[in-house]
């Protein structure tokens, strides 16, 4: 049967997902964007430029298309209350409700809950209304914290004291930033990685790890951005992980949802293997952009069988992947994250990415040619048996880029991959 999806979202994670839900010959796509996003257009059977916060306007797209089901790709979108809408609409959403979104829109009812439910790896943290008793906090705190605000920032907003900012710094930017709460935590030191699972009816249903990279400039220099790009292994651990770890992890998604069973879609942790084992820095309530584009290329199980088999109640098909490692390299605007260069023309070389993938991202099609906006352009992933093997098909992909964009190349490179292991080994004291 086929079935009709709609599809929110028009960045590098919602291309890799309309690529995965097109993928089979039983779905008809339909999406919706504040962009156009070239590579989801040509995907799509329809596709109607519409801010994904706009819930009352996408209910009325998906009526007229007639959807089945939804896939809803950004918090924002959830912050707002479109899976709700489209729920109530009688479209079955992949994507949970603002109620449950909350363990990523809002970062203190994200550490309060996980404090309540005795969830493992919450760290010490404390959540501030009011910003001197904040900044007094930070003075009498005996070590280096994390301060960030409790509303969605885009991944921009947290600063981390002995890392990016001193505490002189960090309390000036909390008396600048006239944010309404702030939760203050123990930084954790380690090496981060994120692990994605597909969510429904109390069942959860574990991806590879990931390894995304968030500062702007190669060498893990500069601001941070929402992700430069990722790299996965054929296993579902990463090189510096044990399969132990990866466990504590998954261990750490199973008693997020035996606490929230209304859960419904992708549940992201976003983790910090610490000399005392796995913490969590956040969750996500929907896929990470840029690691949807590592995920959904190497399964192998169909994902409009995932999202009908949430929706009819049924179990989640055992999930199979192809036991590659990838890895994406995303290209941003000159400038990006601090002063993009937006409006600029984006020339890519469709024909000549070779064998690897290229998702386009935040870039608009007009008619006379893509447009970068404020955010990421488009991503190259490689696929292969490993990481080395995946980073020259990568690079070799990026020959297609043409002239604007910047690329942090060290992504996936053995020198970079082999600092993690050497910092993991550090840690551990081998
Ligand atoms: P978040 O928006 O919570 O993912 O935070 C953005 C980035 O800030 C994370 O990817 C980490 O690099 C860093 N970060 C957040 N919380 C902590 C923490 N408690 N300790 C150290 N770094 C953190
Ligand atoms: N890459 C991090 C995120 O999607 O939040």
């Amino acid at each position: 049967m086929t079935e009709t999806a709609l599809l929110v979202g028009g960045g590098g994670r919602e291309h890799a997902i309309a690529r995965a839900l097109a993928a089979g010959s039983d779905c008809e796509l339909y999406a919706c964007a504040s962009n156009r996003n070239p590579g989801i257009a040509e995907l799509a059977a329809g596709f109607e430029q519409l801010s994904e916060t706009a819930a009352a306007d996408i209910v009325a797209y998906a009526e007229e298309v007639g959807a089945d089901v939804a896939v809803v790709g950004p918090e924002s979108a959830l912050q707002a209350g479109v899976a709700d809408a489209l729920d109530d609409a009688g479209v079955y959403t992949f994507g949970p409700q603002a109620e449950e979104a909350k363990i990523e829109t809002d970062k203190a009812f994200q550490r309060r809950f996980m404090e309540e439910k005795e969830i493992p790896g919450c760290p010490d943290f404390a959540v501030f209304e009011d910003i001197d008793a904040a900044c007094d906090y930070i003075d009498d705190y005996d070590g280096d914290l994390a301060v960030k605000p409790a509303g969605l920032t885009g991944g921009k907003g947290v600063k981390v004291t002995g890392d990016q900012v001193t505490k002189a710094e960090a309390k000036e930017y909390l008396r600048d930033s006239e944010y309404e709460e702030v939760v203050l935590e123990e930084r954790l030191v380690g090496e981060e990685f994120t692990v994605q699972a597909f969510v429904a009816n109390g069942e959860v249903h574990p991806t590879p790890a990931v390894q995304d990279h968030k500062r702007a400039y190669e060498g893990d220099e500069g601001p941070n951005t929402g992700g430069m790009g990722s790299y996965t292994d054929a296993a579902p651990e990463l090189p510096f992980m044990t399969g132990d770890d990866y466990a504590a992890a998954v261990e750490v998604l199973e008693a997020t949802i035996d606490a929230l069973p209304d859960y419904k879609g992708v549940l992201y942790g976003q983790f910090m293997l610490t000399a005392e084992g796995v913490k969590v820095i956040e969750f996500n309530a929907r896929f990470g952009d840029p690691e949807a584009m590592n995920t959904l290329p190497v399964l192998e199980t169909s994902f409009l069988d995932v999202v009908t088999a949430a929706r009819d109640g049924d179990s989640i098909p055992q999930l199979e992947f192809a036991g590659k490692a990838t890895v994406c390299k995303y290209a941003v605007p000159d400038g990006y994250p601090t002063d993009p260069d937006s409006g600029a023309k984006v020339t890519v070389d469709e024909e000549n990415v070779g064998d690897a993938l290229l998702f386009y991202a935040s870039v608009d099609a007009r008619e006379d040619g893509i447009y970068t906006t404020t955010s990421r352009s488009f991503a190259v992933v490689g696929v292969a048996d490993t990481i080395d093997a995946a980073e020259k098909q990568a690079e070799s992909g990026l020959a297609a880029a043409g002239e604007g964009v910047r690329i942090r190349h060290d992504i996936g490179k053995p020198e970079l991959v082999q600092k993690r292991i050497d910092h993991v080994a550090e840690l551990r004291g081998e």
